[in-house]
């Protein structure tokens, strides 16, 4: 990036972000490029956003089509793309008739959609909503109050009450569930948190004691949906189905959009009226999320998460600086030997390569779903380069 940019963002965007590593000039496939021509091999996918990778040409198709034809309508009409869209979330989900969804714009959005549902299940005595350590949930008032990092949620104190934080074990569920509570939040991988997975048997645990005591059970996929972990859903591996689920992120292959996904009763509580949003489920969006649900399955994307997760897992092995690789499918978190995940995010950058660091001894893998076998033979190099770099360095 050249100066001028950094000091022209500098002067007019909020400094929330920190400066921004490069400034990004058009994209394709798994590639993107920068405004000084310098091309990168994407591994981030957005954060786990660019399902189809950058400018897939179907969904420029759609979005270029849809947005000739209409891009808003506002929710006294509906659209064909957004029933259809509905249909292929809950055909996926595997509640086809008995499942219902409600679109918003953002993880966030979709996550204070769900706590609405939770706070609106609360009677009498049963008030607590139960959120996992190393829960992150989004920056909005409700999702915050439910994220556990203090040094986000601090600052912005006094949250949504009666919210609790318990590990994520099953002493800790067993100890925490009860007739008090309304709802359990959880997500079945943690990416913020450096991409840690729930304990094995946790997902079967938390749906079993909180149907036992009437409590509902929220299921935040919007990092982990989409096919990403090698189920539509992550939830799916575990076998589970939960009261209420929340997607964005690859929902629309990076046009913003997030989605409530309800089952059996959480579908009767919230009443007309009583939950809304003017942008979701606009005919942009949804017609957006059509083509990436359409693509997935037709070009089994799904099953390519899969093969190229064994091929990242094989390559990585004893690959300088790898020590344990967490995660399923094409979400993975790389511990690294040293705590310099921070230097070698920089390094990659350098050598072509977009990684991120949730924190500064993992490194965070979320490419496309579109990712080739030469794509990850590249990444070793690249990765490979990068390493020698911190080494050299360090
Ligand atoms: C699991 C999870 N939930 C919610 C969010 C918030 O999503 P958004 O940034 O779209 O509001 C994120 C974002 O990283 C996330 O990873």
């Amino acid at each position: 990036m050249t100066s001028d940019w950094v000091q022209r963002y500098q002067d007019n965007l909020l400094g929330v972000f920190g400066t921004p590593f490069r400034c990004l000039d058009h994209g394709r496939g798994t590639r993107v490029w920068d405004t000084e021509g310098h091309e990168y091999l994407d591994f981030l996918g957005g954060i786990a956003v660019n399902v189809l990778g950058h400018a897939h040409p179907e969904l420029v198709q759609t979005i270029a089509g849809q947005a000739a034809r209409e891009i808003h309508i506002s929710n006294y009409f509906t659209s064909e793309s957004q029933i259809g869209l509905a249909e292929r979330i809950l055909d996926a989900a595997g509640h086809p008739g008995n499942g219902r969804v409600f679109f918003c714009n953002s993880g966030t959005e979709a996550n204070e959609a769900a706590l609405k549902v939770a706070k609106r299940a609360s009677t009498g005595a049963r008030t607590r909503i139960l959120a996992l350590e190393h829960s992150f949930h989004g920056r909005t008032m409700g999702a915050l109050s439910v994220t556990w990092k203090s040094r986000l949620r601090e600052p912005f104190l006094p949250l949504v009450p009666d919210i609790e934080f318990i590990p994520a074990t099953l002493a800790g569920l067993e100890a925490a569930i009860d007739d008090t509570v309304a709802a359990l939040i959880v997500e079945p991988i943690q990416g913020e948190a450096g991409v840690l997975p729930l304990p094995p048997g946790f997902l079967a645990a938390a749906r079993d004691l909180t149907a036992r005591h009437g409590a509902l059970l929220l299921v935040d996929e919007v990092q982990t949906g989409m096919g990403r972990t090698g189920d539509w859903f992550a939830f799916q591996a575990s076998g589970i189905v939960p009261d209420v689920f929340t997607l964005a992120k690859g929902i629309a292959g990076g046009v913003p959009a997030g989605a409530m996904v309800t089952t059996g009763r959480a579908s009767e509580i919230l009443r007309p009226g009583e939950h809304g949003s003017t942008f979701g489920g606009n005919p942009l969006a949804t017609a957006a999320g059509c083509t990436v649900f359409d693509v997935i399955r037709r070009d089994h994307l799904i099953e390519n998460a899969r093969e190229r997760s064994a091929q990242i897992l094989q390559v990585l092995e004893g690959a300088p600086l790898v020590d344990v690789i967490r995660g399923r499918g094409l979400l993975l978190g790389v511990r690294l030997t040293r705590p310099v995940a921070h230097e070698l995010v920089d390094a990659a950058l350098a050598e072509g390569l977009i990684v991120n660091a949730p924190d500064e001894s993992t490194i965070r893998l979320a490419p496309s779903l579109i990712l080739s076998a030469d794509d990850v033979v590249e990444f070793r190099t690249l990765w490979g380069r990068a390493a020698e770099h911190v080494s050299g360095t360090n």
